[in-house]
């Protein structure tokens, strides 16, 4: 844990690290003459950071990185793993900006320190222990950012655990305790959890076909934060819980079943925005919907050609067990309707075209509202969390006919990623509704620092916190 606060004292630089993003220059060196002896040729390059000065107790880190990059966190914690190494266990960092900038600086310093030890026989171990801010004057609305930042890194926390959670323990079952744990921590939220038999009841036959293949049963998590009672025109969030997609019949070769832990994130998102709502009090009532299955080959496992009648009554051809993403959130996107939604947003990694288009650097953004669509777009553009919409259309939904079902589930080799959007689309005409599609940005599969990126958590609570101002 990195504890961290403000302060409105600027310490002496002996013993001391400071961190100054070089925008803090020129008013760094009226609070720190020693500086005037360094200059803009000892700067770091853009996009770098440096260490100057390390020895004798003191340490100066000079940032130089665009803050509205999401390698920005990057560069932050690269420097304070620096100063860890250097045995420095606090540092100061000097903010200039705005209180919405020291949000943001908050949240990408606490996640820094975030490690999943839980497995590991010998702990690591983050040693790095405060981080202070040093800001011109504490103002009300700064102590209040500083608050949401860690919130918001408490959120962060929340989905990399769960998300990167192995699916041999992270079961449908123990993303619902997980849920339930999240609503005890506050009066305003419940969690009911729905199993088998009442998914069943409720006619959520996609969602059950994708499901009845594995030993685990699914699990429905309906989460609901009600302030002051207030229940109408919620925000709607639903998230893909698949624990493990081996792809079903429609098997996965080996190197892309890797990761495939990591099918859950959509779901961990929204457990996530429910941790930040536990820690700050907001006016507009959120729902948060993760239908949570495993896809896995068995004798009760959705087969190519089957066809099932989802929950709104529109059935479905099963030519790609694979593509079961959707299966699973059409049920949920029917049941959303009983909300009257304000506005519902999906989050799923749901297609490897996604990934292929945008690589890990933007998620892809869908859906039936431009009103709705704009506001996701001015929520990454604050939070640099960055997002790219994709178009929906009838040529792509003709890819969907089928001769003897409502639809099929997938479309042809090409467009993927909007195919699965126009999937989605056929079941989100009662409301204003977004996709985002979190196959490249949720997490990073392979490769030694492969692990979750908390993304699109930073995005969705800017959205929520901006709506409930507006
Ligand atoms: N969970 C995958 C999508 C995915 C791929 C996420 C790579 C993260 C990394 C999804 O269920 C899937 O398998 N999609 C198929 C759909 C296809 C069969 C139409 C895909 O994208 O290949
Ligand atoms: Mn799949
Ligand atoms: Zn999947």
């Amino acid at each position: 844990m990195l504890h961290i606060d403000l302060i409105t004292q600027a310490p002496s630089s002996a013993g001391n690290a400071i961190i100054l993003p070089v925008e803090s220059w020129d008013l760094a060196k009226s609070l720190w003459p020693e500086l005037k002896t360094l200059n803009e040729s000892d700067w770091p390059t853009a996009g770098q950071w440096r260490l100057l000065n390390a020895g004798a107790g003191s340490a100066w880190i000079l940032l130089n990185v665009d803050w509205n990059k999401a390698s920005s966190a990057g560069s932050l914690k690269a420097a304070l793993k620096e100063l860890e190494a250097h045995k420095f266990e606090s540092a100061t960092f000097y903010h200039t900006g705005t209180a919405l900038q020291l949000r943001a600086r908050v949240w990408q310093a606490a996640d820094s320190a975030y490690l999943l030890e839980e497995f590991l026989a010998k702990k690591k171990g983050f040693h790095f222990k405060n981080l202070h801010f040093l800001i011109p004057e504490s103002t009300p609305q700064m102590r209040k950012e500083c608050a949401i930042g860690q919130h918001i890194a408490a959120a962060i926390k929340t989905t990399k655990t769960l998300a990167e959670m192995p699916a041999n323990h992270c079961t449908p079952a123990y993303m619902a305790e997980q849920a339930q744990k999240i609503a005890e921590k506050s009066s305003l939220i419940s969690a009911e959890i729905l199993g088998y038999e009442a998914i069943k009841d409720l006619g959520m036959n996609s969602f059950l076909s994708v499901a009845q293949g594995s030993a685990h049963e699914p699990r429905f998590i309906i989460m609901k934060y009600l302030p002051e009672g207030k229940s109408d025109n919620p925000l709607v969030f639903v998230g893909k819980g698949i624990t493990f997609d081996t792809g079903g019949h429609s098997l996965k070769p080996a190197n892309s079943m890797m990761g495939m832990k990591f099918d859950m994130s959509g779901g961990a998102t929204v457990l996530g925005i429910f941790e930040f709502l536990a820690q700050s009090k907001i006016s507009t009532p959120i729902i948060g919907l993760v239908p949570c299955c495993e896809n896995i080959p068995g004798g009760m496992a959705n087969k190519p050609d089957d066809v099932i009648t989802s929950m709104s009554g529109q059935t479905i051809e099963v030519l790609n067990t694979d593509a079961e993403g959707r299966l699973i959130l059409c049920d949920a996107l029917t049941y959303a309707e009983r909300f009257t939604p304000r506005y519902v947003v999906d989050i799923a990694t749901l297609t490897g075209s996604c990934m292929a288009t945008f690589g890990g650097v933007a998620s892809g953004l869908m859906g039936n509202s431009q009103e709705l669509i704009d506001e996701l777009k001015k929520a990454s553009e604050r939070s640099g969390d960055k997002v790219w919409q994709l178009p929906l259309g009838e040529e792509w939904h003709d890819e969907l006919k089928s001769p003897i079902a409502d639809m099929a589930n997938i479309g042809s080799k090409y467009s993927g990623a909007i195919t699965a959007g126009c999937f989605l689309e056929k079941f989100s005409g009662a409301y204003q509704w977004a996709h985002l599609d979190i196959a490249g940005t949720a997490c990073s599969t392979h490769g030694p620092k492969r692990g979750a990126t908390g993304r699109p958590v930073p995005l969705l609570l800017d959205f929520v916190l901006h709506q409930d101002k507006g």
